[in-house]
């Protein structure tokens, strides 16, 4: 089973390659750069995306522009029209009730997929452990950590990526459930593991801020519920990073 995965060079995406590898798919890599295993296609112009695609059985759609998503579902649908392939694309929990430019573009992308004909496989999952860390890695020079007063409930990218896995070998189920980590945390309580991982020690301040967008944080859209099925806590997490 040969399977393509675009954004196979992203945080999530050298996970799933890996996961495939473990599994026994042959894998495509599609990137912008030349690379080991790599075919060279953009999915803003969709150049080289015909060869990309050719003899594929299954396309992982990871690939994020962050802001010219859509542009590139469609190019992609297009370029999978009528080859059979099963597509299986990540998209995010809650991207239909809050308000962010990022998430409706998400939204437009999973109902593109859905009207297209191309069989395939939507699953909406929880943000990165690294994501929220990521956030904090930015603060380390500021005087305070400012957290927001909110919730969430991430996952490891490992589990993701055999969750994916799965999804590519089950074949097409249209959206399936959502996926998130095994717990839910205040970012106050994230902020805190962060900063003992780390052997740093400042006050943390949680930042108010008013509108929908907030609001819709603050009433847990964005989790998908417990239990979760992620194994692996923040603190597990941590523990690895700082040891990298
Ligand atoms: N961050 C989170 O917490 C979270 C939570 C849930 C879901 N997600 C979703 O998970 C997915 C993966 O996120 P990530 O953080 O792993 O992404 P990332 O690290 O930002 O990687 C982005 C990838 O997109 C590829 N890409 C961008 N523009 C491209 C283009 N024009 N043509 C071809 N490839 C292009 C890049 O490949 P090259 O540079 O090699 O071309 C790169 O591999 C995204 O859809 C994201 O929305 C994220």
């Amino acid at each position: 089973m040969t399977t393509l995965v675009t954004g196979g060079t992203g945080r999530l995406g050298r996970h799933a390659v890996d996961a495939l590898r473990a599994h026994g798919h042959a894998v495509r890599i599609l990137s912008r750069r030349p690379g080991t295993d790599h075919v060279v296609a953009d999915l803003d112009t969709g150049d080289g995306l015909a060869a990309a695609l050719a003899g594929v059985d299954t396309v992982l759609h990871l690939a994020t522009s962050r802001s010219k998503d859509i542009g590139q579902t469609r190019r992609l649908l297009d370029a999978l029209a009528g080859t059979g392939a099963h597509l299986v694309f990540i998209s995010i929990v809650g991207v239909d009730r809050i308000p962010f430019g990022y998430y409706r573009d998400k939204v437009a992308s999973e109902q593109a997929i859905a009207a297209s004909g191309v069989p395939y496989t939507i699953i909406r999952v929880a943000q990165f452990h690294g994501f929220v860390s990521e956030f904090l890695d930015a603060e380390r020079r500021l005087p305070v950590t400012l957290v927001l007063p909110i919730s969430a409930q991430t996952i490891h990218l490992p589990e993701v990526a055999e969750r994916l896995v799965e999804l590519a070998e089950a074949g097409p189920q249209g959206r399936v459930a959502d996926l998130g980590g095994p717990e839910q945390l205040t970012l106050r309580a994230y902020a805190q593991q962060w900063q003992e991982a780390h052997g740093i020690r400042r006050p943390i301040w949680t930042l108010h801020l008013p509108g929908k967008l907030m609001k819709e944080f603050r009433s847990g859209a964005h989790m998908p519920g417990l239990p979760g099925a992620g194994h692996v806590t923040f603190r597990d997490y941590l523990a690895e990073e700082v040891t990298r």
